[in-house]
């Protein structure tokens, strides 16, 4: 029974193939909270009564982030006495990122509204608090954003297990240049690192109501101070690249998939392949990844899986490996975003270091994941036992992909 392999690769080569070994399946209880009966209805119960506001899917949402501020400031006595104008007051001081001076209160029946704060007080006592904005998203949202340039949810269980595989240490900078409702930054915090640094986490998203449900949900996770931009990644002159590029540490990211671009004056800023007039967005991430990372940085993103196997890609291939070093290459199920507006796009996830000018031998972690803690079936997201993410973090290769880049093989390799 095979698990995780590694391939050693000598100076650095990167081949970006994929292990067709399959983790075998088993059992465990993962993110248990997520799986526990008594949430379930409390989400379902938050459902219904935003149905029964007769409100479309963006005002829909507006409301839920409205409500959970509500939830956050107010005190459970608060929650049938305080009219909810003057709780949305108290939001809007609480979060300006997220509930700017002219957003008015989207619900406006006060017992509808103090019903679904008090649900979400509920849901953030019983849950730890962990990641409410992103479960509801997953809950009711999935179809508002469905296929629009590229916003699918990231599965929480992927964005766990991507940071565990960036070994983020005390002094890093790190960005989500696509950050979506903001699953990753948000979820750092509580899970890898704890610092006094500030402004150690920076988001961007080119959609201005998910840069502020992101914002909330990194708030609520008990960070403050991050910066937060709405800027499309793929412009190098936007005010996201000016005043970021070349200082990231690492990357987290689960970019839109496959859209093309044609813009000329984007696709003139980019040296893949100037000649052609259209070119996918997975691509120019790629290289819009290598203006943001300090030499040495890491990228840890989910891609189309035609990236790693598509033989249409083999130049593009060539061409990323004289810039990047992989470090792990996960292959990842199909219908792995099915659940969130029922996608069909394969998915890998890949972890590569920006090229110094100095390179050693080191190992490359390659691993198929089959189930992802979710059934990849349902139409909506339903929670399972199995989940090969943890399974592969408890193995003797794991522990080897982080031990080298904490004992620094990889991670000092610029003074090697
Ligand atoms: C797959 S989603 C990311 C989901 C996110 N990780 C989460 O958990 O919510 C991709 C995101 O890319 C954003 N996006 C699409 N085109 C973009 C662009 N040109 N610049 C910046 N963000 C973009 C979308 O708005 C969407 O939120």
């Amino acid at each position: 029974m095979s698990k995780v392999e590694f391939t050693r690769i000598s100076s650095c080569r990167v081949d970006l193939g994929y292990s067709t070994r399959v983790i075998k399946r088993k059992a465990f209880w993962y993110q248990k909270w997520a799986q526990s009966d008594q949430l379930e209805p409390l989400f379902k119960e938050i459902d219904v009564i935003l149905r029964r506001q007769s409100l479309d899917g963006e005002r829909s949402f507006k409301a839920y982030l409205q409500c959970m501020g509500g939830a956050t400031v107010a005190k459970q006595s608060d929650l049938n006495t305080v009219p909810p104008s003057e709780l949305f007051e108290r939001v809007r001081r609480t979060f300006p990122n997220s509930f700017p001076l002219d957003e008015e209160l989207v619900i406006k029946d006060s017992e509808a509204f103090w019903r679904i704060c008090r649900l979400i007080k509920r849901i953030f006592i019983e849950s730890g608090q962990v990641d409410i904005l992103g479960y509801g998203y997953e809950y009711f949202f999935a179809d508002l954003f469905k296929g629009k340039t590229g916003k699918y949810f990231t599965p929480r269980t992927v964005v766990d297990f991507c940071i565990k595989l960036a070994c983020i240490r005390e002094s890093d900078v790190v960005c989500d240049p696509t950050c979506g409702s903001g699953g990753f930054l948000a979820r750092i915090r509580s899970r890898e690192a704890s610092t006094s640094k500030t402004n150690w986490l920076v988001g961007n998203d080119i959609d201005p109501i998910l840069t502020r449900a992101a914002s909330l949900n990194i708030s609520l996770s008990g960070l403050h101070d991050f910066k937060m931009y709405n800027d499309d990644v793929f412009d190098l002159r936007s005010s996201f690249h000016k005043e970021n590029d070349g200082q990231i540490d690492a990357v987290l990211a689960n970019p839109p998939f496959s859209l093309m671009i044609s813009d000329r004056s984007i696709l003139g800023q980019y040296q893949w392949p100037n000649e052609s007039r259209r070119v996918t967005s997975d691509q120019l991430f790629m290289e819009s990844m290598m203006h943001l990372l300090k030499p040495g940085g890491r990228l840890i993103t989910v891609l189309p899986h035609s990236i790693i196997a598509n033989s249409e890609n083999t130049r593009f291939r060539e061409w990323l490996s004289k810039q990047w070093v992989e470090l792990a290459t996960i292959s990842l199920p199909e219908g792995l975003f099915y659940p969130f507006g029922e996608s069909a796009a394969r998915a890998c996830i890949v972890s590569l270091q920006l090229r110094g000018p100095v390179s050693k031998d080191h190992l490359v972690m390659k691993a198929a994941v089959e189930s992802v803690g979710y059934d990849l079936k349902a139409k909506s997201f339903k929670p399972i036992s199995q989940n090969d993410f943890q399974r592969i973090l408890g193995t003797e290769e794991f522990a080897l992909y982080r031990k080298q880049l904490n004992t620094g093989l990889l991670v000092n390799w610029l003074e090697a």
